[in-house]
């Protein structure tokens, strides 16, 4: 197995059946090997820099109705909230004071935000700080609503595929949201010009090895320029409710077995990570992440933006989070880079 990761790591290439050996065999030898090696590959990329990206959840308000979502459309008990274009621009403004350079806006897909509305916000950010990269976390939307909010100055965007295995998909969501759908909006954001990133939980309900093997050729095929991974929480208000949690050390595994596959990318330690184990941010950065995301929302709607239970840092000022995050990173050796930190083909 080990010579599976060294031909990895030469090649950036496996074949199913070999990720699929991979993935069944893993164990704590093979899990540290993975990881030395993807620290290898990304110190000759981007050394002991962490990327930083100012977090804006600006509204859970959301249409849809995944299974897993603790915002989706059919849980009565969310309270729902939605920041106005002043209070993003406020959160913006903090951000920079504190050394953001990447503003990621990130919220449920709320039809209140049409291309006029978010165009509108995302241009005001980029003529206040025209040295900072918006990025869009929006869900799906039409071809010609991605190419509005990229030609507003939009600079990328996250969508994550969630699983690349038909069935499972359509176990994860409701019948009106398609596997197809996604990786048509994920081509057509590629097309445009944004930096993209896609992801998918680890652990999620009916996820097999088979399942995750499949999301490792998707990443190889599409080549994206952000993989965001965390494991699955359950959140108590769907139906997933009683399901149980994804595996920390397989979500690190999987960081390290996707830098080694994706040697440039750029690849966040999430929250959800950092949710489970008290340090798994920074575990995740020993695994070959080099992006963290702080969060900057306003405090009093923190709570609110609940996608699973128990999320972190729902009590801390950005500024806390922020030197909290510095720490942490510090603390294993490595740094904060305050720039935009665009992925390297398009520096
Ligand atoms: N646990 C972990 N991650 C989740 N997400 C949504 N719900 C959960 C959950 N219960 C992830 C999805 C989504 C991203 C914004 O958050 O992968 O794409
Ligand atoms: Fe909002 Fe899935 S519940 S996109």
């Amino acid at each position: 197995m080990k010579q599976l990761i060294e031909r990895l790591q030469k090649t950036s290439h496996l074949e199913k059946d070999e990720w699929l050996a991979l993935l069944n065999a893993e164990n704590d030898e093979l899990r540290q090997y993975a990881a030395e090696l993807a620290r290898e590959v990304r110190h000759s990329h981007y050394g002991k820099k962490v990327y930083i990206r100012g977090l804006i959840e600006f509204t859970n308000y959301c249409k849809n109705n995944c299974l897993y979502c603790g915002i989706r459309a059919g849980n009565p008990n969310a309270e729902r909230y939605r920041l106005t274009k002043e209070q993003i621009l406020s959160c913006c403004k903090t951000g920079w004071e504190l050394g953001f350079r990447t503003f990621v806006l990130q919220g449920g897909e709320d039809p209140h935000f049409t291309d006029e509305v978010l165009c509108d916000i995302v241009q005001q950010i980029k003529k206040e700080y025209p040295e900072c990269a918006v990025t869009l976390s929006v869900g799906e939307r039409s071809r010609d609503s991605y190419q509005a909010l990229f030609d507003a100055g939009a600079d990328r965007y996250l969508l994550r595929h969630e699983t690349a295995n038909k069935a499972h998909y359509q176990s994860l969501h409701p019948e009106n949201l398609t596997l197809e759908n996604r990786m048509e909006c994920l081509q057509n954001l590629k097309e445009i010009g944004f930096q993209v990133g896609c992801g998918f939980m680890v652990g999620s309900p009916n996820q097999t090895n088979e399942c995750i093997a499949e999301d490792l050729l998707f990443l190889e095929k599409f080549q994206p320029h952000m993989v965001g991974i965390g494991p699955f929480i359950p959140h108590h208000d769907t139906p997933f409710a009683k399901e149980p949690s994804g595996n920390v050390e397989k979500t690190l595994y999987l960081l390290s077995l996707i830098r080694l596959l994706l040697p440039k990318v750029l690849l966040p330690a999430t929250t959800a990570l950092g949710t489970l184990r008290h340090d798994g941010r920074e575990q995740g950065i020993l695994a070959g992440a080099n992006v963290v995301m702080p969060n900057l929302s306003p405090t009093d709607v923190r709570e609110q933006y609940s996608l699973y239970d128990n999320k972190i840092c729902t009590g801390d000022e950005a500024a806390e989070c922020r030197y909290c995050m510095q720490r942490r990173i510090e603390s294993v050796g490595y740094e904060i880079e305050e720039s935009r930190g665009d992925h390297i083909s398009k520096q």
